[in-house]
């Protein structure tokens, strides 16, 4: 169970609430919706099993496991694991410090807002300068405080009352969203597929659904491995991905039944408000619903628990690493990372180009990257160890087993090298274009 609770912790998160309807936004809506549900279904679910086979195999963390079970240049996994961990959660902190702020702005001054407008200036204020940098410095601190203390039993009754708050308040607030006149725009927007939009833009929209999927299941940079490394040999691997995998997905799918509906009436377009999308359309609803200001303060605070327990899982990557590696124990070795992974946050909140630079790299190429390697090393490297790994408490699975090393071997590599590819183009594109442009007028 304390597996279970602490996947899902790590699963559910900022990538769920704050980067999914954005994402979305800037994708064309349903098309990307359709991608991002077949990727998650065809090449998440299967790649979580990667994971978890690795670590309930080995019982060690995922420098350690790799090692154990790989030789020569596999053995440089560890470090793009440790690479991934760092960038990730540099900016994560940020984004979740802006959690915090929205949570103390309802406590003392409530969601009272003349209209988008002012909740865009309200982004603004939240996001620059030293508003944004104090709130960073006190989430890492609390990540920090947690791994130093090695706290296992808050995080899951953390991740207990979280994860159903969340869905119950989403749930609520998807209602409230129903009864709005721009409603049936949104959902149009959101659920029709529109196959000549994706057909046309495929090259953008692919890169974006498998970075979203791997950043929002936390794969590819070893967390699962880790987690999966405490598992008895009685759980059954699959339908524990099986849970992890919907609640997630569940989750992700009802922010946009709650963030379309909030835009389309404040008359904003979809893919404009990027990062401040699921601040803007939640503080221009909760200054008009009855109750909104409880409801927010609450909604904004759950989402700060949910970033706290996913960040807890990076964090854990890099200290178990350097804990192992270079025998530091654990409070210093919490320390020293977790300060330089708010360092490298800084510039973050000094202006908004930066966490586009460290998304798109992480998301886009990092995740990708590890995801793939962790494919082929499973698929072609220790295949009979994984397969017979997989069936442990699951019983033989005949020909399944084999079918699913198949598909880690090919169709998995093959659109995930796909991705990796567009990724990167997406990425040069980003850096002699925007970032030059932002680079140039300094
Ligand atoms: N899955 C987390 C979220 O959706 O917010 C983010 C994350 C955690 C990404 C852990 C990667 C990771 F290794």
């Amino acid at each position: 169970m304390g597996f279970i609770l602490a996947a899902v912790g790590s699963a559910v998160g900022l990538g769920n609430i704050w980067r999914f309807p954005f994402i979305t936004g800037q994708y064309g809506g349903s098309s990307f919706l359709i991608t991002y549900l077949a990727f998650v279904a065809l090449i998440g679910f299967p790649a979580i099993l990667v994971e978890f086979v690795i670590g309930r195999y080995t019982n060690l963390n995922p420098v350690g496991a790799i090692r154990e079970l790989g030789s020569g240049a596999w053995n440089y996994l560890g470090w793009l694991f440790v690479a991934i961990g760092f960038v990730i959660l540099s900016y994560y902190s940020v984004v979740a410090g802006w959690f915090l702020r929205y949570t103390l702005i309802g406590v003392i001054d409530g969601y009272t807002l003349a209209g988008p407008e002012e909740a865009g200036q309200l982004f603004g204020t939240v996001t620059t300068g030293l508003d944004s940098l104090l709130f960073h410095a006190v989430f890492m601190a609390l990540v920090i405080g947690i791994i130093a203390a090695g706290v296992r039993k808050g995080i899951e009754v953390g991740v207990k009352v979280m994860v159903p708050a969340i869905i119950a308040l989403l749930v609520g607030l998807a209602a409230y969203a129903f009864t709005l006149d721009a409603s049936g725009a949104a959902y149009s927007y959101y659920l029709s597929p529109d196959f000549e939009y994706l057909l046309a833009n495929w090259t953008s929209i692919l890169p974006a659904a498998a970075g979203q999927a791997f950043f929002t299941l936390s794969l590819g940079m070893g967390v699962m491995i880790t987690y999966a490394s405490y598992l008895g040999e009685d759980r059954n691997l699959a339908s524990d991905a099986g849970v992890i995998v919907a609640l997630d997905t569940l989750i992700a799918v009802i922010v946009g039944f709650v963030v379309f509906p909030f835009l389309f009436a404040a008359g904003i377009e979809p893919g404009g408000p990027g990062a401040s999308a699921i601040f803007v359309s939640l503080t221009s609803a909760f200054s008009t619903i009855p109750g909104g200001r409880l409801i927010g303060i609450v909604f904004f605070a759950m989402v700060g628990i949910a970033a706290l327990s996913s960040a807890i899982s990076i964090l854990e990557v890099l200290v178990s690493y350097l804990i192992d590696e270079a025998g530091v124990s654990r409070v210093p070795a919490a320390t020293a990372i977790g300060v330089a992974v708010f360092l490298l946050g800084v510039p973050v909140t000094v202006d908004l180009i930066f966490l586009d630079l460290y998304d798109k790299l992480a998301d886009g190429i990092l995740l990708v990257l590890g995801s793939l390697l962790l494919a082929l090393f499973v698929g072609w490297v220790i295949p009979d160890i994984a397969r017979e790994e997989l069936q442990k408490g699951i019983g033989d699975l005949g020909g399944l087993g084999t079918a699913w090393i198949w598909i880690v071997r090919v169709p998995i590599v093959i659109v995930v090298v796909v991705s990796l590819y567009l990724g990167i183009v997406d990425y040069a594109d980003f850096l002699t274009g925007s970032f030059a442009e932002w680079l140039a007028a300094r």
